[in-house]
């Protein structure tokens, strides 16, 4: 584990996941996954921009046929929810009887998943379920099921592998936790 903190645009963050940690989530998921969707051909939708990297990694572990897709969702400004959700990004593939997996990177109100959730059953899909990196459980504040979660984690904002601070630092390769 690297065990510098970083300063990024004045706000310190600590090292919380590492390579090992990160890739030991993964393997689970998929896992669960390819279990779970095995003789099936799912249509991944990944959630850019965050989700880029962490689907990136997950879906080389993935062994069924499946498609893969992706929409461009935005609702946060700096480190506060806006509350409000705009679809950069629509959905051009066919979902009609498909089973659907929304790849997200965290889910933590809700607000973003839950307008995605409605974006694709208008499509009639066979099947909906989510699968997120990270879930904030105190901050939820929907009733539907997060149905692959990589890891619960608290309120804290955390960046890197894909998440963001106002557009930086997804590139960096573990996660960073606000100190
Ligand atoms: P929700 O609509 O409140 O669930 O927010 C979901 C989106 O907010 C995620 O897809 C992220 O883009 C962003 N987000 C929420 N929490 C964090 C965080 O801790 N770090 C970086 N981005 C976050
Ligand atoms: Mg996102």
């Amino acid at each position: 584990m690297q065990q510098n903190n970083i300063t990024i645009r004045g706000e310190e963050f600590k090292p919380f996941l590492d390579e090992k940690s990160l890739s030991e989530i993964l393997t689970g998921l998929a896992e669960k996954i390819n279990g779970d969707y095995a003789g099936k051909e799912p249509v991944f939708l990944i959630v850019l921009n965050g989700a880029f990297m962490f689907a990136a990694d997950f879906l080389r572990m993935i062994k069924m046929p499946c498609r893969v897709s992706f929409i461009k969702m935005a609702s946060y400004s700096g480190k506060d929810t806006t509350g409000k959700v705009k679809e950069l990004i629509g959905i051009n593939e066919d979902l009609k009887d498909q089973h659907v997996i929304i790849v997200e990177d965290i889910v933590d109100t809700g607000i973003t998943i839950e307008q995605l959730l409605h974006t694709v059953q208008e499509k009639e899909p066979a099947s909906v379920k989510i699968c997120t990196l990270f879930f904030k459980p105190d901050k939820f504040k929907k009733d539907y099921p997060i149905d692959y979660v990589g890891k619960s984690i608290s309120n804290e904002f955390i960046i890197g592998y894909g998440l963001d601070l106002d557009g930086y630092v997804r590139n960096l390769p573990i996660i960073y936790q606000h100190v």
